[in-house]
């Protein structure tokens, strides 16, 4: 029986900075937004800002959960390939969803109000699943201290992550980070000024994926002279015994 992150103090989920507590402000920060976008006095235009900003958070925050918490939940716990599966799916339809409501330009559409109803219902779904049954496993089976640095660790993947759906790419290393980061760099452009022309978005797509190839390549080369480096030092100390 495991114990809902809801219903524990900031101490017993590992102090400021651990993943739980990182993890359990941002579901909060997402549920107030999804709340206000649904309250009836709210103006077109604090939709639309409100929107952008749901948007963002989602998918950065579910990108990070890919890339750090759920091959570490599968690792450590019996069902984590089962309890993770159901996560994912549920972040693909939430991609799905909101791809397609992206793609309509009629705000007053009802179609979209009812995809945008859907989507904060299976947000609101998966924040339950994991404060209720993914993330305790965290909690049991990790220090305090090591809560912090996973936490540290889906903060830095989260800063970088894309921010707008992209139900094609894999929701599983090393897949999701081979397509989803030089679309980051594309999602990022395109927050700081929207694209002017289907010829402008697809020059800076080419651009941030030339630049987080060319990322790669430079962290690939790095890792590869510290291996060699490694085993050159255990090479030596093996002739000197
Ligand atoms: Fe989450
Ligand atoms: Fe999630």
């Amino acid at each position: 029986m495991t114990l809902s992150i809801s219903t524990q103090d900031a101490s017993q989920l590992g102090g400021e900075g651990s993943i739980l507590l990182r993890q359990r402000r941002d579901h909060a920060q997402l549920d107030a937004m999804m709340n206000r976008y649904l309250n009836p006095h709210s103006t077109p235009e604090q939709r639309a800002a409100l929107w952008k900003d749901i948007v963002q958070l989602v998918f950065s925050h579910a990108f990070a959960e890919e890339t750090v918490l759920w091959p570490l939940l599968r690792r450590i716990h019996g069902d984590g390939e089962l309890l993770t599966a159901r996560v994912e799916q549920e972040h693909q339809e939430i991609n799905e969803l909101i791809a397609r409501i992206e793609k309509t330009t009629d705000t007053d559409d009802p179609s979209r109000t009812a995809w945008i109803q859907q989507a904060f219902t299976l947000i609101r779904q998966d924040i339950r699943d994991e404060e209720d049954e993914l993330l305790p496993h965290l909690r049991e089976a990790f220090s305090d201290r090591r809560l912090r640095q996973i936490g540290a660790a889906w903060e830095t993947v989260r800063a970088g992550a894309p921010t707008h759906p992209h139900p094609a790419v894999s929701r599983r290393p090393p897949g999701n980070a081979l397509s989803g980061l030089p679309l980051s760099a594309f999602d990022r452009l395109g927050d700081l000024a929207p694209f002017t022309s289907p010829s402008a978005r697809r020059a800076s797509l080419v651009t941030a994926a030339a630049v987080t190839l060319a990322a790669a390549i430079f962290l690939a080369r790095r890792a590869h002279h510290s291996i060699r480096q490694q085993t050159e030092r255990m090479g030596k100390k093996k002739s000197l015994a």
